[in-house]
């Protein structure tokens, strides 16, 4: 009996310290102590800036020496997502031109997202044909991102570009806006650096596309 009695004191621990009820509420009470945690950290992760300084969202300082020559082929940098152009729309060549409808000259450096402007798929330069091409639906651009083809339904996206003395700091210039669109930026003397801010984007206008201008629309 003795021993009957001890066995069932030590097998019944809940009933000896805490009911069954108080336990569900204490593991009721663990789960949302748990859930609100984790609600809390992710608030956390979602607060915390997740761009540094040269990663996607955040700032690019490039030496001008790696900005490409006048109506050259773009300089792709991967890390930021976007090419830097460098035009001028008076020297005329396959690349860079001005089309009827352009009264002014174009001309400058400019920051373009590798983002095309149809469904986002990521484009990219073809040297054969002197243009930017979209491998997912034919979309093309030119050297400075305006719609040649469709179904792209607006000119390439540009980012913030500044001119930066060799001190990495005194910002000499910075491209302004026309449209709501940034221009090219054309370099003062004593730029040293160019900086791309790829946290300030501006959509690209529809412009009509270059195609009926030269009367070669598929
Ligand atoms: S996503 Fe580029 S043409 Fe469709």
């Amino acid at each position: 009996m003795a021993s009957q009695a001890a066995t069932a004191d030590t097998g019944s621990g809940l009933s000896s310290g805490i009911s069954r009820r108080e336990f569900l509420y204490y593991v009721w009470g663990a789960s949302i102590a748990l859930v609100s945690l984790q609600g809390a950290g992710l608030l956390v992760w979602f607060l915390i800036p997740r761009f540094r300084e040269g990663e996607f969202g955040g700032t690019f300082t490039v030496s001008v020496d790696d900005v490409p020559p006048i109506n050259a082929s773009p300089i792709n940098f991967a890390e930021g997502r976007f090419w830097l152009v460098n035009l001028d729309s008076t020297q005329p060549n396959d690349l860079m031109y001005q089309a009827e409808d352009e009264p002014n000259p174009i001309l400058g450096v400019a920051a373009i997202y590798k983002v095309c402007t149809h469904l986002g798929c990521i484009y990219s330069w073809t040297p054969t044909n002197n243009r930017f091409e979209c491998p997912c639906h034919g979309s093309k651009y030119r050297l400075d991102g305006r719609r040649v083809e469709s179904p792209a339904p607006r000119t390439l996206d540009r980012f913030l570009l500044q001119a930066i003395a060799d001190d990495e700091t005194t910002v000499l210039a910075e491209a302004t806006l026309s449209e709501d669109f940034y221009e090219p930026l054309v370099l003062p003397s004593g730029t040293a650096f160019v900086r791309v801010d790829t946290g300030s984007r501006k959509n690209g206008p529809s412009h009509p596309l270059l195609c009926e201008f030269q009367g070669n629309c598929p």
